[in-house]
């Protein structure tokens, strides 16, 4: 049965932790996989989630099976936290998912249901997941060009002419904010050109929202998503819980779906439970249990946002002073761009022999493509880590 299957290819960001905890250097760093950790170095629980939880345990009666779509309470309440009072919502609908990437796949099963032959086009570079969950949903994977390596920001003139030449068999996925892996996002006024081609050309805007609350604030984060949300007929988003609750392993997240009209929403949503049925049937409950009982409860909504709002500014003051380290280190302002990039990550354009260096001679881990997780340090490591870069940059 097995004699011709060839072994699994190492999943590019997982497999840096494995190889991580083998290393013995003494001042090694993971800055691959993307968590948030404090000064401590710890990944906490957040104290909203743990209010949530005890509230939980004290209230839930009973495990019994929720529903094909989650918690609907659960999806209304992350397209408000997604959308705001967006004028699209009234054709919005949610379903819980395993994750963002759980999202991802049902959103894609459900483009190939609608249209088999639809490409769906990608930043290059993108997160290292979103071409295999598209590819072994059966959709064509193409790029746009995205990340300019000399500024390390996104050249949009030749990012907007791909898309201008794109159609109605086309998808794009865009990310919401803090883009995976480069940091560098879109502007403003790039999400108003890319609107006007949607509406024009008839391509499928698909939103990843994997870090919202992480570049400078809720609402400051969607403003360019619910721009074009408002505008284009249709538009699909996934929404991840894993890194603004800090709910990784409780894989919490949503897919959102706006047509149309509610009727072709509710319609694509009732594929999306027909995809999850014959996939896992439903998803896990217990994250989106606390997502909804925060996002409900007023003074815990409070609270939640300030964690959040505490994660950002650690992040933001990491990336200042990592760029000091480095202007003092190289004496050049090479790296200054990583304080323009938001977001947990930022690509500094290491090549592979760099990249090689830096684990085997300093015992850092990051990210082939050379994405640093800023989220993952700490102030303490950064005068470690710019001495390392500043060594293999020479
Ligand atoms: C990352 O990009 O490191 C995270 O989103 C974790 C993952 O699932 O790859």
């Amino acid at each position: 049965m097995f004699k011709q299957l060839q072994p699994a290819v190492k999943d590019p960001i997982l497999s840096l932790s494995f190889a991580y905890q083998q290393d013995s250097h003494a001042q090694k760093l993971n800055l691959g996989i993307g968590v948030y950790r404090d000064e401590q170095g710890l990944t906490p629980v957040l104290p909203s989630v743990k209010v949530a939880e005890k509230y939980l345990l004290e209230s839930q009666q009973s495990k019994a099976y929720v529903g094909l779509a989650g918690c609907e309470q659960f999806n209304a309440e992350m397209i408000n936290l997604v959308l705001g009072d967006n004028a699209s919502r009234s054709r919005a609908v949610g379903v819980q998912t395993p994750g963002a990437s759980g999202a991802l796949r049902l959103l894609a099963d459900v483009i190939k249901l609608a249209n088999p032959t639809a490409k769906i086009w990608m930043s290059d570079l993108s997160y290292a997941n979103h071409a295999p969950i598209m590819k072994t949903a059966g959709l064509e994977v193409a790029y746009y060009p995205y990340f300019d390596p000399l500024t390390k920001t996104v050249n949009e003139v030749a990012m907007l002419e791909t898309l201008s030449q794109l159609g109605k068999n086309d998808v794009v996925l865009l990310h919401g904010c803090c883009h995976n892996p480069t940091g560098a996002d879109i502007s403003f006024a790039a999400w108003q050109a890319i609107t006007e081609m949607a509406i024009k050309s008839g391509f499928l805007p698909f939103i990843d929202m994997a870090y919202q609350g992480f570049a400078v604030g809720i609402e400051e984060d969607a403003a360019g998503f619910r721009y074009l949300a408002e505008r284009v007929p249709s538009y699909f988003v996934a929404s991840s819980c894993s890194k603004n609750f800090g709910l990784y392993r409780e894989r919490t997240g949503v897919a959102i779906v706006a047509s149309n009209n509610l009727a072709e929403s509710e319609c694509i949503k009732g594929r999306i439970i027909e995809c999850a049925r014959s996939t896992y049937t439903m998803p896990p409950d217990h994250g989106a249990a606390i997502v909804r009982h925060i996002l409900q409860d007023e003074t815990l909504k409070t609270q939640w946002l300030s964690e959040v709002t505490e994660m950002r500014m650690r992040i933001l003051n990491v990336r200042s002073l990592l760029v000091d380290a480095l202007k003092e280190q190289t004496g050049t302002q090479q790296f200054d761009f990583i304080n323009q990039h938001k977001g947990m990550f930022s690509v500094i354009g290491t090549n592979k022999e760099q990249l090689i260096r830096l684990r085997e001679e300093f015992g850092i881990y990051i990210v082939g493509g050379g994405r640093i997780n800023i989220a993952g340090l700490r102030e303490t490591e950064v005068p470690y880590l710019a001495e390392s870069l500043s060594t293999v940059f020479k």
